[in-house]
């Protein structure tokens, strides 16, 4: 048998946004804004995300959908995307994510899916420092991972190229 590696991944949670400082607050409430202007016509799932950048800039995405189903894109890729083209040479700070199923109640924590987190570790890499990533439903826990590399153990990168 072979020698087990284990990898850990840490979370901090939160009951409720009161429990964290003003600015992922307001970060949320962009997050939330953004969500409600998804174009999801498909899913129905509507998906939010706010990143804060180093000059204070606040930028929103949201998830995209189109006819021809894999076209569409995800909120988180849509926010880091626009960062990335029109601040290029500017840090993200942080990143707040809420997403919500158009008729139902979503209050656990939904995480970035794993492509979104392989496009959000490019940026945290390029600019060697961590990106916090805090998620939520609609309402409910918050959870917070202090980077993106956390959130993606056995991360692919540019070094192996
Ligand atoms: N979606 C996101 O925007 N972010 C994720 O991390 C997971 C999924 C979107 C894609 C699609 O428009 C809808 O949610 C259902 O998968």
């Amino acid at each position: 048998m072979g020698k087990s590696l284990k990898i850990e991944l840490n979370l901090e949670r939160f009951e409720q946004l009161e429990e964290l400082p003003d600015q992922v607050r307001d970060l949320f409430r962009v997050a939330v804004e953004a969500r409600e202007a998804a174009y999801a016509p498909y899913s129905n799932f509507h998906v939010g995300a706010a990143l804060l950048l180093a000059n204070g800039e606040i930028i929103k995405g949201n998830n995209q959908e189109n006819a021809a189903y894999p076209s569409g894109l995800c909120a988180e890729r849509t926010a880091v995307y626009y960062a990335g083209a029109n601040y290029p040479e500017v840090e993200i700070v942080m990143m707040a994510i809420s997403a919500k199923a158009k008729d139902k109640e979503t209050d656990v924590p939904i995480p970035p899916c794993g492509a979104c987190r392989q496009a959000l570790a490019e940026y945290e890499v390029k600019q060697a420092k961590p990106i916090e990533v805090y998620f939520r439903g609609g309402s409910g826990p918050i959870l917070k991972s202090s980077s993106v590399e956390n959130l993606l153990p056995l991360l692919f990168t540019q070094k192996f190229l």
